[in-house]
């Protein structure tokens, strides 16, 4: 009998029943997504990103569907920490207790956390590590925030102080979440690894925008959004490629995955995990579905998930052949 695919991935030391994550912002914490499918079986639950305070979000209309994707500007709504600690935190850690009784991980709880200062950013970090999460995503990159400036995540040594200001409060491995509306990724990356940061989330979202010519005006409330959905796969997946080679940290691809052959994609372009976002608006179970399509691609290419990751760095010719790779290329 062929023994099953092991689809076990570390992170940052963090060990993941498999590479299939949410992305956030995409499926809330998970728990609304429940009925949908199985969750006790993907590899992690990203929360939508909490702020110290509460905040009621951008104007409306705050998405809008696109050729292949969709433009977002919900502006980081959300209830606050002390909401989201008291009232979500128990139900991402009931996800959690399901799936560890069955494969004895679960999904691990990932929390994503917005500030507009380096303060707010630690005092999110203190609160979350000693609630008890398993990993921090320090979104850097909001687009639809502080009047269009991407405060952080376009500045390496803004970066670096504020990857450094909350590795030094927290007890989990720290991602940073980068912006693709940079000229040079690799010089923010660079600028997180000084930091101290643990590993990498590439990308959020492409500023974007939609006009209604007849009303003469934008569709989205406040102008401008973020694009995601497979219409940014190439740009997500050049990224993630480029950074592996670069930077010596696990990579937490993010881009438009819709599809198993999105994920090995990702995996091979040097990714450690995958997130899964935009496509499970219209198709909630997808995560649940792309664990075991990874599985059955596996089997059927005769390879394994620790074969494939940060593949292209190996390929003769390959650019990044001889130079130092990324921690997901070794
Ligand atoms: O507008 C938003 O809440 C989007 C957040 C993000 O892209 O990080």
């Amino acid at each position: 009998m062929t023994p099953p695919i092991q689809l076990q991935t570390d992170l940052a030391g963090l060990r993941l029943a498999n590479p299939v994550l949410s992305a956030s912002g995409t499926f809330g914490s998970g728990w609304e997504g429940r009925q949908f499918s199985d969750l006790g079986h993907v590899g992690g639950l990203v929360s939508k990103t909490v702020t110290l305070l509460p905040r009621h979000g951008n104007p409306p209309p705050r998405i809008m569907e696109t050729p292949s994707g969709m433009l977002n500007s919900i502006g980081l709504e959300n209830k606050g920490v002390d909401y989201f600690i008291a009232e979500t935190l128990p139900r991402m850690r009931e996800l959690q207790a399901a799936g560890r009784a069955r494969n004895g991980i679960g999904p691990r709880i990932v929390i994503n956390i917005g500030g507009e200062s380096i303060d707010d950013f630690v005092r999110l970090a203190e609160r979350f590590c000693a609630a008890g999460i398993d990993l921090l995503e320090v979104n850097l990159s909001c687009p639809n925030v502080q009047e269009g400036k991407l405060l952080f995540s376009t500045d390496p040594r803004l970066t670096e102080r504020a990857v450094r200001a909350v590795k030094q409060v927290a007890n989990v491995p720290v991602f940073a979440k980068l912006s693709p509306n940079v000229t040079d990724i690799i010089a923010i990356a660079r600028g997180a690894e000084q930091g101290g940061a643990d590993g990498i989330t590439a990308i959020n979202t492409l500023i974007g925008m939609a006009v209604d010519w007849r009303k003469q005006r934008p569709v989205l409330g406040r102008t401008i959004g973020g694009l995601s959905g497979p219409a940014i796969k190439p740009v997500a997946l050049r990224m993630v490629y480029e950074l592996a080679r670069a930077v010596p940290l696990p990579i937490l691809g993010v881009g438009g995955v819709r599809s198993a052959d999105d994920v090995l994609e990702f995996v091979c372009a040097g990714a450690s995990a995958v997130q899964v976002g935009t496509s499970m608006f219209t198709d909630p179970a997808l995560m649940f579905r792309l664990v075991g399509e990874i599985e059955q691609r596996l089997l059927a290419a005769g390879t394994t998930i620790g074969a494939l990751r940060g593949a292209l760095h190996r390929q003769p010719g390959s650019a990044s052949n001889a130079p130092a790779v990324g921690g997901c290329v070794r």
